[in-house]
């Protein structure tokens, strides 16, 4: 474990721990707040994340964008990060090998960061970290802890662009976690 994130960033640079490194232009690490106290963490990187090499750039990322800026949640408090640093091809959702070989990684993200709050974007999110049992229609707006962090699933960002009608229970959620970081 390294105590730095750009310590980090430089490993996954040159990870080729699986398949997904011999399609990728770029890595994609995260970005924000080393102190953030909200983490939110997706599935993995798409075109135009695996392009510029940023999390959540494309349209899904907008939509959050607009979410922050409703709810007045500060950019300066979050960090974003995904379950694969490397684009699956044709946006498919990573194997299991794949998230298993890049979860060390996010480990030591979430070492380094401590956030107070990991918002869990998406099935695949919820299950490589909390475990295959959960599913996110019946987790999501819940809060689970785990080893003393506190997780709170909600629906993905491009899952609310397929479906207007999941986006109140986006916001919902995320009211969850703006409430929970104005704690005491
Ligand atoms: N979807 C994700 O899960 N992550 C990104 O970075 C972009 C889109």
């Amino acid at each position: 474990m390294y105590e730095k994130l750009e310590e980090v960033n430089e490993i996954v640079k040159k990870c080729t721990k699986c398949g997904l490194c011999k399609t990728r232009t770029n890595t994609v690490f995260g970005t924000g707040n080393e102190n953030a106290e909200i983490m939110f963490i997706g599935e993995g990187p798409g075109a135009d994340e695996d392009r510029e090499g940023e999390p959540f750039v494309g349209k899904a990322g907008k939509l959050m964008d607009q979410a922050f800026l409703g709810l007045g949640i500060d950019r300066s408090k979050v960090y974003i990060a995904n379950i694969v640093k490397c684009r699956p091809p044709s946006n498919r959702t990573p194997l299991k090998e794949e998230a298993m070989a890049c979860l060390d990684y996010l480990r030591n993200q979430v070492m380094i960061i401590k956030p107070k709050v990991i918002v869990l974007l998406g099935n695949t999110a919820l299950k490589n970290i909390l475990g295959d049992e959960y599913g996110i229609t019946a987790s999501r707006g819940k809060w689970i802890e785990k080893k003393g962090i506190k997780y709170l699933p909600t629906f993905h960002p491009a899952a609310l662009l397929r479906d207007e009608s999941k986006k109140i229970y986006f916001w919902e959620d995320l009211k969850l976690v703006k409430q929970e970081i104005e704690k005491e």
